[in-house]
């Protein structure tokens, strides 16, 4: 799998030139199959994939699934406590293991009952033992480098990846006041969106849009014309939404937020496949599995402080997320089917403010995908 010369020589010219000015990206980005195959070892195989958030997997056994590229996974508390991520496949004839999330004791496999014990080891597999040569312990499954980050969970494939932590160090101070490790998730939900996932990626990650696309649902909080580019560094890009002082206090906020951040949200990208809206009270997350060029799955779900599960205020955020996330969907649906049309040029991006984060990601997506 490779990328055709137009697509190598714009991702070159893109990566290697600091001072380009910043502008949108071709169809092709959006629709090629070729390059999508890339993505998925260059991008989501190498690199830290979000899977959720450990609060989802409190218990020993519990566990959740995601399908990272072509890799079914299981992430789960083994009973140690640890969160460890294992391949989802049956080492014995390839079955996918468990679905969904929930709760067990074991892996079993529905299809001929091998299964697997929550440190990744064979336990049982019926009429095996006298198969000559047939060893048990070869039969463990794969296990996969994992990271927690303030709450959320990283998974890398491959094992290439340097440590994460240190790819975020500069956005800690964004978000620390907020205290994510202190929040659980209150609830998550699965959307499959007719769309390429960087796109997705781009449209959550710029205010551009904010007072056009959500013009009765979030412009009175969050207008275009208070939104603020803050850091990026190598694993993430970030911009803080500004509320209208008109807009009534969030609440209930975390004791040490300042006031700015009381009166703010902080946006956050971290490469690939992870977006974030952090607010005082809650905060709303995407993490995007693409299953195909032009379609993703997105896990949403929302994070709360203790105790803030059933206040009205959390249910009215709740509400409002489907509503602003209804109206992204059918914008970057709309843009999806226009990503073969002959008459979309490359244009020049916006004001950083307002989309100079969808520059740091697209300048991210061409280092990875120049290189080796
Ligand atoms: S495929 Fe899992 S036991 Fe046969
Ligand atoms: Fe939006």
């Amino acid at each position: 799998m490779t990328l055709d010369q137009a697509q190598e020589d714009l991702f070159c010219a893109i990566a290697n030139n600091e001072n380009r000015t910043p502008h949108s990206m071709p169809g092709w980005y959006y629709s090629d199959q070729q390059l999508f195959e890339l993505e998925k070892t260059k991008v989501f195989a190498d690199g830290w994939v979000c899977v959720g958030h450990q609060s989802e997997i409190s218990k020993t056994g519990q566990y959740i699934t995601a399908t990272i590229g072509d890799e079914p996974i299981v992430i789960l508390r083994d009973r140690q406590k640890q969160i460890r991520a294992f391949s989802n496949i049956c080492r014995h004839r390839g079955m996918t293991l468990v679905d969904g999330k929930g709760k067990v004791s074991l892996l079993t496999c529905p299809y001929h009952a091998w299964s697997y014990q929550l440190d990744g080891q064979l336990y049982k597999a019926p009429y095996m033992d006298s198969v000559e040569g047939f060893d048990p312990t070869l039969c463990a499954l794969p296990e996969f480098k994992l990271e927690e980050w303030l709450g959320f969970m990283f998974v890398n494939i491959s094992g290439v990846a340097a440590p994460l932590a240190p790819q975020l160090a500069d956005l800690e101070p964004f978000l620390k006041n907020y205290h994510p490790e202190d929040r659980h998730s209150t609830q998550t939900w699965h959307e499959e969106w007719q769309t390429n996932w960087k796109a997705l990626v781009e449209n959550f990650m710029e205010g551009y849009h904010l007072s056009v696309t959500h013009a009765t649902t979030l412009d009175y909080i969050t207008p275009t014309e208070l939104c603020e580019k803050l850091a990026s560094g190598d694993g993430f890009t970030a911009y803080r939404s500004n509320y209208r002082p008109s807009s009534p206090q969030r609440l209930p906020f975390p004791a040490d937020l300042i006031p700015k951040e009381q009166r703010s949200s902080v946006l956050v990208n971290i490469y690939p496949n992870f977006v974030i809206t952090v607010g005082p009270n809650c905060a709303v997350f995407l993490i995007l599995l693409p299953v195909r060029v032009e379609s993703v799955v997105i896990k949403m779900g929302v994070l709360v402080q203790d105790g803030a599960d059933d206040l009205a205020e959390t249910k009215a955020y709740i509400d409002l997320a489907h509503a602003f996330n209804a109206e992204d969907k059918a914008t970057l649906e709309a843009i999806q089917k226009n990503a073969k049309t002959s008459f979309r040029p490359i244009a020049h991006l916006a004001p950083e403010a307002f989309e100079g984060t969808i520059w740091d990601f697209t300048r991210q997506m061409a280092k990875l995908m120049i290189s080796n």
